[in-house]
């Protein structure tokens, strides 16, 4: 299932042509980190592949696992340990994340089914004051792609719909933690989140 290094060329050269499934996606994004050599160039290869990701009802089966006890699931489908982690989450019905910070270069997210909330905030620019502000909420459907990193901000994201939804998440390069808000209220109040897998390529974790 993995592309031919031509068919990664291919893929890489086209604006436009489809990425069939997930193994594709990571042999594509492997291929990102060995021919570009700036972030910029790389963002915007790694924000055209995940638009053209095309992820199958086999896939979904294997890696979009929920657990109907926990607010969402964090599943590894890929990584390479140095450049990036490749996530599918699974978002239950009215849940959602705490505002967390991205101490890597970026976060990129697919809604892959169903609906998202993504809510960004800001450190109150006051010098008197604590707070985290909201400065952006929007919808994310199916098929849309975000970015997001500590320049923009900080975001909560959540589950917007009357469906469960699934996502499917891209950080570079990985991390093992993040700063998170249990308030906007204090921003000076955060706790260590340890990053954590609910299943990793497929298979659950406990
Ligand atoms: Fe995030």
């Amino acid at each position: 299932m993995s592309a031919s290094p031509r068919g990664v060329e291919a893929e890489l050269d086209s604006g436009s042509a489809p990425i069939a499934g997930l193994d594709t996606l990571s042999t594509v994004i492997d291929s990102i980190f060995k021919t570009s050599d700036n972030w910029i160039d790389r963002r915007a290869a790694i924000h055209s592949a995940l638009n053209r990701t095309v992820v199958t009802p086999s896939e979904l089966s294997t890696f979009a696992l929920f657990d109907p006890r926990l607010p969402y699931t964090r599943n590894l489908v890929a990584t390479d340990n140095t450049h990036y982690t490749l996530l599918i989450l699974c978002w239950n019905v009215d849940k959602e994340s705490p505002i967390h910070d991205h101490p890597c270069d970026g976060c990129f997210i697919k809604a892959l089914q169903g609906k998202i909330r993504e809510s960004r905030y800001v450190k109150d620019a006051s010098p008197e004051s604590d707070q985290l502000v909201l400065f952006q909420e929007t919808i994310v459907h199916s098929g849309a792609v975000t970015y997001m990193d500590d320049f923009v901000g900080y975001h909560k994201v959540g589950c917007a719909g009357t469906e469960p939804a699934i996502t499917l998440h891209l950080y570079t390069p990985p991390y093992h933690s993040c700063k998170v808000w249990a308030s906007p209220e204090r921003f000076s109040s955060w706790s260590e989140g340890k990053v954590t897998f609910y299943s990793k390529h497929g298979q659950p974790m406990n």
